[in-house]
């Protein structure tokens, strides 16, 4: 799906908001659990901690409490939102953890549900609330990126485990008849790559009545091929960012950021290297949190915003890639609140 979308409506970022779990583990702990080194981990990733949700939290709640902070941001009260959606793969419940957070707002003119696109889910639920909102038929949304994967990382795994962590992020956007902060985007898909990053449900067939079986639910640990990963990020990130750019006449010295999903710091330089963007403008918090799946770039996006270094206009090319194999990219301009 390559289209950029021509109605007369446009869509404005307004608010942005954060939670992250309290439990902090350092690269030096996970040395105490698997064969690992601070040193391996930061050269080869840049990642120096990340945080896991504890028994006192849950991911519906940091969900909820980020979503609260993008709100206040946009100025909203609970009664004005039209659409939440929840990019998630790790939800509380199967059935779908948005009305949980809906719930938790009081959200209740809200219609709630989860969107799964692993990695790319932020950005895939970003683009398709804005459909929403450009018909003109919703007017305020606010899109989720959380995930929980600690829960099903396997934590003896030294090539995977090192890279994940949770948290959760969410902007507020609304409808505008004046201006258009989502310029272009640009979304892609590719199953038959699927297998080299993976959650499954577990092959678990158990009897239930004269010979039937039945799967039992549950999931096996993710199992990832790192370099297979590694090499479809620098490839396909790159050219999925270069054809946006062009599409929409943007040459890349005209970014303010680049606001990447955060995987790998490697990754991010290889990406900034091939459009000469200077690492000054790109946006990097792995060090602190790991790879949190659909929540890297709202978690970034508001610590920009937070920071002051984020401000109203600013131009901000964003990509998220991972499972599925599932990418996108979008060209858009932080509006904040008037
Ligand atoms: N600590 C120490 N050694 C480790 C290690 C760890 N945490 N993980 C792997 N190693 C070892 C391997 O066992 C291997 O040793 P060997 O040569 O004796 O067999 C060696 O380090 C090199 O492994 P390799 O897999 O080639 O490392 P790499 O340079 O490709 O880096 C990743 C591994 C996972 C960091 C890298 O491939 C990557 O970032 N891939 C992308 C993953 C990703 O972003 N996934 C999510 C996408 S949304």
């Amino acid at each position: 799906m390559t289209r950029t979308p021509t109605s007369h409506f446009g869509v404005l970022l307004v608010g942005s908001g954060s939670a992250t779990p309290s439990q902090v583990i350092s690269n030096d702990q996970l040395g105490k659990r698997v064969d690992t080194s601070d040193e391996w981990i930061k050269s080869r990733t840049g990642i120096a901690q990340r945080r896991v949700i504890s028994n006192h939290e849950t991911l519906h709640g940091l969900s909820a409490k980020a979503a609260q902070k993008a709100m206040s941001m946009a100025n909203w009260e609970p009664e004005d939102i039209d659409l939440l959606v929840l990019a998630t793969s790790t939800p509380d419940d199967l059935f779908g953890s948005a009305t949980q957070v809906q719930a938790e707002l009081g959200a209740k003119n809200a219609v709630a549900f989860d969107l799964t696109a692993a990695c790319s889910g932020f950005l895939f639920a970003m683009i398709t609330v804005s459909q929403f909102l450009r018909t003109g038929s919703m007017k305020r949304a606010l899109v989720i990126g959380a995930d929980q994967l600690s829960r099903w990382v396997d934590w003896d795994d030294r090539r995977s485990c090192v890279l994940f962590g949770d948290g959760a992020g969410a902007i507020a956007m609304e409808l505008s008849k004046e201006e258009d902060g989502l310029i272009g985007f640009k979304m892609r898909s590719d199953g038959a790559r699927g297998s080299c990053l993976n959650l499954n449900n577990n092959e678990d067939f158990e009897e239930l009545v004269d010979g039937t079986v039945f799967q039992k639910g549950g999931f096996s640990p993710i199992r990832m091929n790192g370099q297979e990963v590694y090499k479809f990020a620098v490839r396909e990130v790159p050219a999925i960012l270069e054809s946006l750019l062009n599409t929409n006449n943007v040459k890349p010295k005209e970014l303010d950021w680049l606001l990447l999903h955060q995987a790998n710091q490697r990754i991010l330089d290889a990406v900034a290297e091939r459009f000469s963007i200077p690492s000054e403008k790109v946006l990097s918090n792995l060090a602190r949190y790991g790879n949190t799946s659909a929540a890297t770039i709202p978690l970034m996006l508001d610590e920009g915003v937070k920071d002051g270094r984020i401000k109203p206009g600013d131009l901000i090319a964003s990509s998220g890639f991972g499972a599925g194999l599932s990418w996108g990219a979008a060209l858009f301009r932080w509006h904040g609140h008037n």
